[in-house]
């Protein structure tokens, strides 16, 4: 059985969005952070700067590539615009390795995993992060000593079970990238998207819940850490992600023979996102993410998004849910495409109609 949402640790029943905010949503978060995904050493950088290293037009898109120094740690965004006098929504994506390698974005905007003239052309604009920009997400290093942790710490050998690991990282600079994205008149700030696929969606997820700024948030087959609940789900689970993978924080590998005693799941990661819009997208062929589990959570979240008197995800019954049909009705949005874990154009255009929709 997963723990309560809606019960607080002191035992308090928590049935109204007063006392979710007052009591829960913190705590969530806390638990969230001590058990998955590590203690930041700061939430805010001292020291912010932007600067503009190239912009100019790439076809018909204006094109900007920023580095971003965040207390010293220097990263790039690429950021793709239509040509418009106004100001446009903005979708954040994290694109990992595989994804890099098999896409030119510097001068070739469009490709398998992001379609960026038509997310253009709809209105709206891309910023691109690359992950092994921060830190590498294409090799399993365990030792954090490379990338954005060579400046933020800890030292390896200064690490705690709780210390962040890769994914809070990746947040943090989606956030930065937020924080730079306020400052651009060619961007409408308060109109914010975040989106990635896999371990990107899990990242994606992360900054949602960490960040208030993004009012829309995507998970693209996030399956085990991203939307998935991990309790009765089936493929991945702790044991595997733990000894592959440098996303979490070391007490979370803790539980991978003792799940059921881990205090939290991932129907407390989605409440976070409430009473903002989500979307989740699942895979039909993609049982090591496991759809229904990420169905379940979608369908556990939306007890929050009630407390707001809204409505979080409209499913039918497990055995009605139907592929490529889009499921908007709430504020939770979803769809399941028939197809091997990936992230296509298909996609893009249920996120794009979810959100021409529902902003
Ligand atoms: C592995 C990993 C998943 C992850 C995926 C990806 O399959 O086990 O958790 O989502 O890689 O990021 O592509």
């Amino acid at each position: 059985m997963e723990p309560k949402l809606c019960l607080s640790l002191s035992g308090e029943i928590i049935d109204t969005k007063e006392k979710w905010e007052k009591h829960r949503r913190e705590e969530l978060r806390y638990l969230l952070e001590h058990y998955a995904y590590g203690h930041r050493p700061k939430e805010i950088p001292d020291k912010l700067s932007f600067e503009i290293v190239e912009q100019n037009l790439l076809g018909s898109l204006k094109y900007k590539r920023i580095n971003i120094n965040t207390d010293g740690f220097v990263f790039p965004v690429r950021v793709y615009l239509p040509v418009s006098d106004k100001q446009v929504p903005c979708f954040v994506y994290f694109m990992h390795h595989a994804q890099e390698l098999d896409s030119d974005i510097d001068t070739t905007p469009n490709n398998l995993y992001v379609p960026i003239d038509e997310i253009c052309a709809r209105g709206y604009a891309v910023a691109v992060i690359r992950l092994t920009d921060i830190y590498a997400d294409d090799k399993n290093l365990g030792t954090y000593d490379e990338g954005i942790f060579t400046v933020y710490g800890p030292t390896p050998d200064k690490r705690r079970d709780t210390d962040w690991a890769a994914i809070s990282a990746w947040a943090f600079c989606a956030s930065r990238v937020a924080d730079y994205l306020s400052t651009d008149s060619d961007i409408e700030s308060k109109e914010l998207a975040v989106c990635g696929h896999s371990r990107s969606g899990k990242a994606a997820l992360w900054t949602g819940a960490t960040d208030e700024r993004f009012s829309l948030v995507i998970s693209n087959s996030s399956g085990c850490m991203g939307a998935a609940m991990l309790r009765g789900k089936e493929g991945e689970h702790i044991d595997f992600i733990s000894t592959h993978t440098d996303w979490l924080c070391k007490k979370h590998s803790g539980y991978a023979e003792n799940e059921e005693m881990l205090p939290i799941d991932q129907h407390m990661l989605l409440s976070l996102i409430a009473p903002r819009l989500l979307y989740v997208q699942s895979s039909s062929l993609d049982a090591w993410a496991d759809p229904s589990a990420e169905r379940r959570s979608c369908r556990l979240a939306s007890e929050v998004y009630e407390m707001y008197g809204m409505i979080g995800a409209v499913l039918p019954d497990e055995d009605a849910i139907e592929c490529n049909k889009a499921y908007h009705d709430g504020s939770v949005g979803y769809h399941m495409r028939d197809c091997e874990h990936s992230i296509r154009k298909e996609d893009w255009d249920m996120f794009l109609d979810f959100w021409d929709k529902k902003r």
